[in-house]
This record gives C-alpha cells, structure tokens and sequence, in this order.
C-alpha cells in the first residue's frame, strides 16, 4: 500500500481550537491520511495519547504503518461507537475529539473502492468494504422514486429524477456495476453545461449514494449524541464537515446550551491560499464547541 496522498485542511484553524496542552487524551475519529492526527501527536507530546479510528480498514492500516511509534492508539470504527471503543482500552473520558468527515484523496484514488468516475471497478463507495450493501446492489435494487429522492437530498442535484430514470433504464438492460457506468449514465441524463461545470456532472450523485450507503447522517447524528458524554469537562469536539446537511446536524447540536459552549458562530472556512493549494477544502467548514464544566452524565 503505496503513502498517504491526502492533504488535510484547516490544520492551524483545527489545532487552534482544539488548543491542545501537552498530556492530554486526544481523539482523531477520523485518521484518513493521518495528517491531523500527526498534529495531534505532536501536541499532546510524550505523555499525551491519541487515539485514532476509522471506518475504513485501509486507513487503519496505512496509518498504523507510517504513524508507528507514537503514541497512538488505532481502532477500525465508527465514530459514532466512540464510547465502546473507550471502554475497550479503559478510558471514561477524553479532552478532545476531531471529526474531519467525508472521503479522503487515498479513497478516491484507489480504483477498487469505485470512489472515482473513470473507475473500472466496481461501484462499492462503502468506508468500510464488510458493512453494508456496495452502492452497484443498490442502485440496481432501489425503486427510481427512492434513487431519485436520495439523489436530490443527499446529492443536491435538481437533475436526480431524470439521472434516477436513467438508471432505471439502463438497469433494465444490463446490470450496473463500475462507476464508469454510472458517470456514462449520469452524463447522458443531465444537459450539457455552457460553460462547462467546474465539477464533474456526477459529482452530487456519487456523493448522494456515498452518503446513502455509508448511512453517513446517521453517524454523526449519533455521534454528536454520544460523544459529549465522553469528553471531560471543558473537553472540546472540532467537526470538519463537507455538506450542507451535515454542518446543519453539527450547528443544531451545537446550540443546546445545556451541553455545549459554542466556539464558532459562524463556520470557519479556509482562505484563499488554502482554497488554491488544496481545492478539496473549498466547501470545508469547521465548528467548533467545547461542553460545559459540568459535564452531562455517561449515558453510554
Ligand atoms: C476527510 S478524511 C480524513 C482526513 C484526515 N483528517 C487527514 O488529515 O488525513 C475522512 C475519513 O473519515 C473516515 N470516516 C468517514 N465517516 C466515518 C465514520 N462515521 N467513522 C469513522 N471514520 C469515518 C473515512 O473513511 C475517511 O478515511
């Protein structure tokens, strides 16, 4: 398994809220490419820990190989589960959390996963390849209204009726299953852009059945539940979210004052610099909170 090739974004604005002092219990809930968790490391220094999880077990494992040495604790989970992970090594509670959620460059660059649009493999687009239904079943098992609903909420895609018709069609022929399949349908169901688009014309779809697949709103639903329970007090949760739903969920959860300090009014986004060096972090944004001293009561 070749480096990791994913840039993380916002790594000052993350490590500036985290405000991390040396010593602490740190959790990065999502390792990717193991770039934030590196600043992690090096903030807690030698009698601080972090752990880090994720879904996918790719990550986990290049992680543990170019991370290893440090203290570090890698688990392949959920970060919804981030209490039963806890309990496993014996820890109550941490001092910081950081969510940087979606797909890494690592994911999309690997041809087996079908996370790119000239894939020939197939199109699986699940975090973890041994949970859960590959998107090609789903797509070739959804009714089209259903496809077409998660096209246009997930995806934003006001072509999701004629993309999901599409498919309906052509699944009626032969079976779906790379993801150069699905971006050939996708372009012959949407109009041709003048200009063309700066993305691709697959792009919310790919991303509306990523999301689908990997019940990614439902994660971290659950996990701004859970994960405030586990934090000590005055512990602080950093999400980086990457969709309009999601910094939605992260900025609702983040206004029961009963819980939580808020410590972003508004997103933080990255700047121009960034933008022009990283175009990933263009629809980046970071909140940030941090829970009350005294802490809610471990509901598990
Ligand atoms: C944007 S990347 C993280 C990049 C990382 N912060 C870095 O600096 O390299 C997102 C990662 O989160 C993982 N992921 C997404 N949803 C997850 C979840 N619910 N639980 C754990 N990991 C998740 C993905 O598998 C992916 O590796």
């Amino acid at each position: 398994m070749s480096a990791s090739i994913h840039t993380s974004v916002l790594p000052a604005e993350v490590m500036s809220y985290l405000a991390i002092e040396p010593g602490m219990t740190v959790v990065d809930g999502t390792l990717g490419g193991g770039g934030h968790t590196r600043l992690l490391v090096e903030a807690v220094g030698p009698t601080g820990r972090v752990i880090a999880l994720d879904r996918d077990p790719a990550a986990i494992e290049r992680g543990a190989r170019e991370l290893a040495g440090k203290p570090i604790r890698f688990a392949q989970a959920n970060f919804c589960d981030l209490p039963e992970v806890l309990d496993a090594v014996g820890l109550e509670r941490v001092d910081r959390v950081l969510l940087d959620i979606g797909l890494s460059s690592d994911q999309l660059a690997d041809h087996e996963r079908g996370f790119s649009f000239d894939s020939d493999g197939p199109l699986d687009l699940r975090f973890d390849p041994t949970e859960g239904e590959p998107a090609w079943r789903m797509i070739n098992r959804l009714r089209p209204e259903t496809l077409a609903d998660i096209i246009y909420e997930f995806g934003e895609e006001r072509f999701s009726r004629r993309i999901a018709r599409r498919i309906a069609d052509a699944r009626g022929q032969t079976p779906i299953r790379s993801s150069r399949d699905l971006a050939r349908i996708v372009m012959s169901a949407v109009p041709r852009q003048r200009p063309p688009a700066r993305i691709h014309p697959a792009t919310r779809t790919f991303q509306a059945l990523r999301i689908a697949v990997n019940e990614e709103l439902k994660s971290l639903r659950i996990a701004l539940e859970r994960i405030p329970t586990r934090l000590a007090p005055g512990g602080r949760l950093a999400v980086i979210s990457f969709h309009s739903l999601e910094d939605r969920l992260v900025k609702e959860a983040f206004r029961n004052r009963q819980v939580w300090e808020n410590l972003t009014k508004s997103p933080i986004e990255a700047g121009d610099d960034e933008t022009l060096r990283n175009p990933r972090s263009r629809s980046a944004k970071l909140r940030a909170a941090q829970v009350l001293l005294a802490p809610p009561t471990p509901a598990g």
